[in-house]
């Protein structure tokens, strides 16, 4: 068993820590954010991720999870201390890396005897030394200790299964000693015999952005295939079903919708770009994804404008699923802000229902009306768009839809909703790359 701090609580720390705990070591959960370690103490759960709450709770009962504000005491008492604090977009487009080196410099002053200092926070290649760096500076003369960069994989909406159950766990280091402690941190897997790569320190940094460039261009790439599917009369579903049935492109992230969001692969392709770019090497690849993000996003925006002659000035729509994808509340880069910001905009009002995501929409956009239903935000409206593929949607009564409106257009910007119940019932309606023939409504 071992002594571990994770220094960050947010969607990955408090996932990862909890995660680690329930590997049966002993974890501290450090975070400077006061209001969110109140409510961790009183064991309530400030986000909203599925199994989280039970995870938390169980560990917490075994005494093996706790969570403080006090980072200098949480560092010292660690063998290993996980950095996972945020990484957000800058300016300039770089990884903005404050909060990495504030706490690069926090752990060498309290480095008082041998750790592992490893690294899940999302970081561009060569930041591993830069973190090493400062905390050489830092460190007492006669104190140890070795860097592990361990990229993290997980995704918002099944982080606890992703985190328990990895596809593979990377462990960048150049300290044999290091690598056996990671080893035993992640025991369990490594019983389990989940591959454990073992690379250098910078080779595990860009696995990560490397890993999540490529999801994020196999997105743009269907979103823009899907948008000559609704020039070309062809079905983008039954398109990405063969394609995804051929073993070298697997149907994963073959899905069509409104352009990707999230806190990872829009600053994570914008980081690589820059940092690619600053070492002289153009990735085009990258680069077009990412305009082609930008245009899927605009494109959602003038299909809505379409059903209004491009005049939306006055009209009221209701928007619905505000999170970048179902099963979180996270609303970082979703696609649901740019719509939201055009059609203000452009003068319309705007209703708006996630099962989750009301809340912290509601910081962003005070001016909208949230409310507390599908049916409540559907009523009295011009239009409707589907932003997030959240199931209660799927399943959406268009007939008492169609009732509560007062004009029957909807933008289905994840393809969720039955085109020949939309036919039936005569809708005006718009998808992504389903325009045309529809044989299989599935
Ligand atoms: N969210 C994801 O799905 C995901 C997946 C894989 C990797 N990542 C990466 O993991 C990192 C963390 O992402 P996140 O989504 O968990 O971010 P987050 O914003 O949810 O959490 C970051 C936390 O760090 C805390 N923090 C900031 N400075 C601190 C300091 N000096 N001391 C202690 N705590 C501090 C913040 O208060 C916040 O609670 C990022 O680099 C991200 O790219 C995220």
């Amino acid at each position: 068993m071992k002594q571990i701090t994770f220094i960050g609580t947010g969607y990955v720390g408090l996932v990862s820590g909890a995660g680690v705990s329930d590997f049966g070591h002993q974890v501290v959960c450090a975070d400077i954010a006061k209001d969110k370690i109140a409510q961790l103490q009183k064991g309530e759960i400030p986000i909203y991720e599925p199994g989280l709450g039970d995870l938390v709770k169980r560990n917490v009962q075994a005494g093996r999870l706790s969570f403080t504000t006090n980072v200098d005491k949480a560092i010292q008492e660690a063998d290993v201390v996980f950095i996972a604090v945020g990484t957000p977009q800058g300016d300039d487009g770089d990884a903005d890396l404050t909060a990495i080196f504030k706490v690069a410099e926090m752990i060498g002053k309290n480095l008082n005897h041998y750790k592992v200092i490893c690294t899940k926070s999302t970081v561009p290649i060569g930041t591993g030394k830069k973190i090493i760096d400062i905390i050489q500076k830092d460190k007492g003369e006669d104190k140890a200790f070795d860097y592990v960069s361990n990229p993290e994989f997980l995704r918002e909406g099944s982080a606890v299964k992703d985190f328990l159950w990895p596809d593979r766990v990377v462990l960048g280091t150049n300290s044999e000693k290091a690598l056996k402690i990671m080893q035993d941190v992640y025991r369990p897997l490594f019983i389990n015999e989940t591959p454990m790569i073992q690379t250098s320190i910078q080779t595990a940094e860009m696995i990560k952005y490397a890993s999540n460039a490529f999801l994020a261009l196999k997105i743009s790439y269907i979103n823009e295939i899907a948008n000559l599917c609704d020039e070309v009369d062809a079905d983008i579903h039954e398109v990405a079903k063969a394609m995804g049935s051929d073993g070298r492109i697997s149907p994963k992230f073959l899905h069509p919708g409104p352009g990707f969001g999230g806190s990872c692969f829009p600053k994570d392709t914008k980081a690589l770009a820059n940092l690619a770019r600053k070492k002289g090497i153009q990735l085009r690849t990258v680069e077009g994804a990412i305009e082609a993000n930008q245009a899927q996003k605009e494109r959602m925006v003038e299909k809505i404008k379409g059903f209004f002659s491009g005049n939306i000035s006055g009209k009221t729509i209701a928007i619905l699923g505000l999170a970048f994808k179902s099963e979180t509340d996270d609303i970082r880069d979703s696609s649901a802000i740019d719509m939201i910001q055009a059609l203000l905009d452009g003068g319309a009002k705007v209703k708006a229902y996630d099962p989750i995501a009301n809340n912290n929409m509601s910081k962003l956009f005070p001016s909208v009306v949230y409310c507390k239903n599908w049916e409540e935000a559907v009523k009295d409206t011009d239009g409707t768009v589907i932003l997030t593929e959240w199931r209660e949607f799927r399943g959406i009564d268009l007939e008492q839809m169609k009732a509560l409106m007062n004009m029957p257009v909807i933008l289905d910007t994840r393809n969720i909703l039955p085109i020949k119940d939309l036919n039936r019932l005569g809708f005006q309606y718009e998808n992504v790359g389903r325009k045309g023939n529809v044989k299989n409504d599935s």
